[in-house]
């Protein structure tokens, strides 16, 4: 089994710090202190949707394997905020044209990426799939309240995918995932009858700050033991782009070296599921991630949910 091919896309619309700092009380120097986050991109209502995003990476990620959509055997779109409620892969399906394909939407917020993937390689390790595409999209700016400065300067748009395909080799070395529903309260974006819709996303910022710094580094060295790694055996190391912060904390904690820990989250902020699948594609593109790097990816969020998973790109 291997993980390969990569696409990523952002809407052109830019929300700058300078700019939430004209709506809501805060400053570019707090927003990039505390997160390292300077920009974010979003859809603008009536222009773009998650599926012209989705669509624009998955064509990008099929297109650098040279795998046809007919090819394709399953869509898998892991996403919290589709177009339509009853899922919007198959609107995948049929922009791609990947007329065989089954598709459809895997909800684990910005988990969903990582547990699409596992997913993924159970099919394939099966026999079941040859070719499956793993999209990481999302348009939280739809769902974000604007007015609310603890969660407006964090969420941005886009979205990222890769395929995975059977091989002779496996390439997937190891994973792991969790749920705690305990946590359920921490971060949501639950149905509001009084709205008939969905309340703004709620976040308890420091709680949730503190769930991240404990269990993203417990599942990197939970993995690492199963596989029989070390941690500077890994290459690159993709943790879900929600604040710079947590990602030099777990570097320290771990021993890992800085230049290892990639980020992107300066220009597109939390992207939720799109966020590991974006970085990847910005590393993969520039040639810094090359084929046979070992990466560990790891993704947490709403649920409370985490997961990784250490393969061999390529
Ligand atoms: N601008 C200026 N001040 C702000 C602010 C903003 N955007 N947001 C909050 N503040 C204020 C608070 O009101 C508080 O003021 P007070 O001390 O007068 O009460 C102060 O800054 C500190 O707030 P706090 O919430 O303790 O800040 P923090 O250092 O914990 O940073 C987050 C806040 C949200 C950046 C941080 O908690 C975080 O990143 N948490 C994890 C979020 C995350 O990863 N979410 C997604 C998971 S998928």
């Amino acid at each position: 089994m291997r993980i390969w091919g990569h696409g990523g896309a952002l809407p052109p619309q830019i929300i700058t710090n300078e700019q939430l700092a004209q709506q809501v009380d805060t400053s570019d120097e707090w927003i990039v202190t505390r997160t390292g986050i300077k920009e974010r991109r979003v859809v603008v209502n009536g222009s773009g949707s998650l599926v012209a995003l989705a669509l624009e990476a998955s064509r990008q990620a099929l297109a650098s394997t040279g795998v046809a959509p007919i090819e394709v055997d399953l869509i898998l779109l892991t996403s919290s905020t589709p177009d339509d409620l009853f899922g919007s892969a198959a609107q995948i399906q049929q922009g791609l044209g990947a007329y065989r394909s089954v598709a459809f939407d895997l909800t684990a917020a910005c988990s969903g990426f990582v547990f699409g993937v596992i997913t993924a390689a159970q099919f394939i390790r099966s026999g079941t799939f040859r070719h499956i595409l793993v999209v990481g999209a999302d348009v939280l700016s739809r769902w974000v309240d604007w007015q609310d400065r603890g969660t407006c300067i964090l969420f941005g748009d886009g979205a990222g995918a890769v395929l995975v395909s059977s091989h002779s080799r496996d390439n997937l070395l190891g994973f792991a995932m969790a749920t705690d529903g305990k946590g359920g309260g921490l971060l949501n974006l639950p149905y509001a009858p009084d709205r008939s819709g969905f309340a703004p996303i709620f976040m308890n910022g420091k709680e949730v700050y503190r769930f991240a710094v404990t269990k993203v580094p417990e599942t990197i060295e939970e993995i690492l033991a199963k596989s029989h790694h070390q941690p500077q055996d890994v290459d690159w190391y993709i943790l879900h782009q929600a604040n710079q912060r947590i990602m030099d904390a777990v570097a320290l904690r771990l021993g890992v070296a800085p230049h290892k820990m990639v980020s992107n989250i300066a220009q597109v902020g939390n992207t939720s599921a799109a966020s590991i699948p974006l970085a990847l594609d910005d590393y993969a593109r520039s040639g810094q991630i090359k084929p046979g790097d070992k990466i560990m990816a790891v993704g947490f969020g709403a649920g409370l949910s985490w997961g990784g998973v250490l393969f061999q790109w390529g």
